[in-house]
């Protein structure tokens, strides 16, 4: 007889075998950060194996995340952070916001691994709170985005437009369900609201390797591999509809990292 098991999240809280993939972690990893363990750079390693040019967007991916993070911040002082990450000892997103807007800032780390929520809180959240600073971390999954916009709602000002940030978090979505969480913001956050994203560019081998392992071990978290043209078509099909590629290439790559901000009409 087989015998069924529910789809084992990589949340921390539900993980009974501490070797399951996890992304913030992995990704950190591949991001040149300290906190990956021993499993997160056998996979890291696997996928860049699959993928000679994952090495060479995650290089990039530090000056696409700058960027997007600056022209966001620049725009909107209010900022959602989506799949927020591990903290590392880069500025910190809501100190940015601060710095530009003084009391009117408001910024939402969001993220579903309660390790990073954990980090995100000790980190950002109470040394924010202690200043002064209004910051909150959301302990939210991407794929039930009603909730998402619910939760928004009670910490920002939804009236006006707000900025989303997303940074290799979409990636790890199946296409209805970002399909679902662009929708849900186009309906809650008012037009002119804009979203920096940065994606994998192709790297069908690399999430292969990070969904089959994910697969085997029961954790419900894929990696899809899409191009700029994908991406593009599933915001543009929600509404989200001025889209502006940034070019970080010199010279131009042949599967360069996909970098844009997207803006609500
Ligand atoms: C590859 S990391 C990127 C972290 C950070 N944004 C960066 O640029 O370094 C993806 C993050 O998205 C989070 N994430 C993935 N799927 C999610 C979901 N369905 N709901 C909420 N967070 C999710 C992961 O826990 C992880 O922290």
């Amino acid at each position: 007889m087989t015998t069924l098991t529910p789809p084992q999240s990589d949340l921390l809280a539900n993980r009974g075998n501490l070797s399951v993939t996890n992304s913030a972690r992995t990704f950190d990893y591949l991001d040149y950060g300290k906190d990956a363990w021993h499993q997160d750079r056998c996979i890291a390693a696997r996928m860049a194996e699959a993928d000679p040019a994952l090495a060479e967007q995650m290089a990039l991916h530090h000056k696409a995340r700058e960027s997007v993070i600056d022209a966001v911040c620049r725009t909107f002082p209010q900022v959602i952070d989506l799949g927020c990450g591990l903290p590392t000892m880069r500025r910190a997103l809501h100190e940015r916001v601060r710095a530009l807007w003084g009391n009117e800032a408001r910024t939402i780390y969001v993220d579903h691994d309660l390790a990073v929520l954990a980090a995100a809180r000790a980190w950002w959240e109470h040394p924010a709170r202690v200043a002064g600073v209004r910051v909150t971390a959301l302990d939210l999954d991407l794929r039930c985005p009603e909730i998402l916009v619910n939760a928004l709602g009670e910490y920002l000002d939804l009236s006006v437009p707000v900025g989303v940030i997303s940074t290799l978090t979409l990636d790890h979505l199946e296409d209805e369900e970002l399909t679902g969480l662009v929708e849900a913001l186009a309906a809650g956050l008012a037009p002119g609201s804009g979203w920096g994203i940065t994606h994998l560019s192709g790297m069908n081998g690399a999430a292969e390797v990070y969904t089959g392992q994910a697969v085997e071990q029961g954790v419900d978290t894929r990696l899809v591999a899409r191009d700029q043209s994908k991406v593009q078509e599933l915001f543009e099909g929600a509404g989200w509809e001025r889209w502006q590629t940034l070019t970080l290439h010199e010279p131009p790559s042949e599967k360069p990292l996909i970098a844009a901000l997207t803006t609500l009409s």
